[in-house]
């Protein structure tokens, strides 16, 4: 019978994963816990504010978003993944499992609230996929205005409001064909950004692809 190398299902990865998404199903109760002393809003708070607020708050990818996601990878070989927002790192590990099984490439992926770095950063080690991820510390609009080389797929998931300023930091760094996918199309503070790409005056082919929350994949044409 013929092994096939698939990342997402080693022991270590899927382990690490099942462990992220059961803490994660408990976000809510995180949420309230911490919301009845919180606005949780970013009409009121600073990013960093709400960065440290949420700070036991996964807010992952779904599940399907998350294979999506590799499978994405896995298609396009891009020699850099770019994600903006990592909290614990869920999103992460789908997409450094598909770098792994491309057997090239790297995800440079970018997280403000501290704590959640750190955890992130143990898990990566944990799961053996530390060496194809680079974690930038910080606020992505600083730490992603340094990056010199060409994003080959961009997945943006930091706060809403901030995708669009991200993405538009990054367009230079955008050849023809390379996709960009955005969590979350249902939460408003997407809005702005969704009427960016979905105008392809602006340079991109957008479709909403429909899983749990809805991913929007923007092709830069
Ligand atoms: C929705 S969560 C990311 C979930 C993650 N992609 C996953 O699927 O597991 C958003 C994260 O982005 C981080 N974030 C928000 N704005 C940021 C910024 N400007 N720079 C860096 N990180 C940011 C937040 O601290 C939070 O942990």
């Amino acid at each position: 019978m013929t092994t096939h190398t698939h990342t997402l299902a080693e022991p270590r990865v899927s382990a690490a994963l099942a462990r992220m998404f059961d803490a994660a199903s408990r976000d809510d109760q995180a949420e309230a816990r911490l919301g009845s002393a919180l606005p949780f809003d970013r009409e009121t708070m600073t990013a960093q504010e709400l960065a440290d607020a949420a700070h036991e708050i996964y807010m992952p990818v779904s599940a399907d978003g998350g294979r999506l996601l590799y499978n994405l990878v896995r298609a396009v070989r891009p020699a850099t993944v770019v994600e903006f927002g990592t909290s614990y790192g869920i999103s992460t590990l789908h997409l450094a499992a598909a770098v792994r099984d491309n057997g090239s490439g790297r995800v440079i992926t970018t997280e403000m609230n501290r704590a959640k770095a750190a955890e992130a950063r143990r898990t990566f080690a944990t799961t053996g996929l530390d060496d194809v991820i680079s974690l930038l510390e910080g606020d992505a609009l600083e730490t992603l205005a340094e990056l010199d080389e060409p994003v080959g797929l961009l997945f943006l998931d930091g706060w809403k409001d901030l995708c669009l300023p991200v993405l538009r930091l990054l367009e230079p760094r955008l050849a023809p064909g390379t996709l960009v996918v955005a969590d979350d199309v249902d939460l408003p503070h997407l809005g702005t950004y969704l009427d960016h790409v979905r105008d392809t005056a602006h340079g991109y082919q957008s479709v909403t692809f429909p899983v749990e929350d809805g991913l929007e994949i923007s092709c830069r044409l």
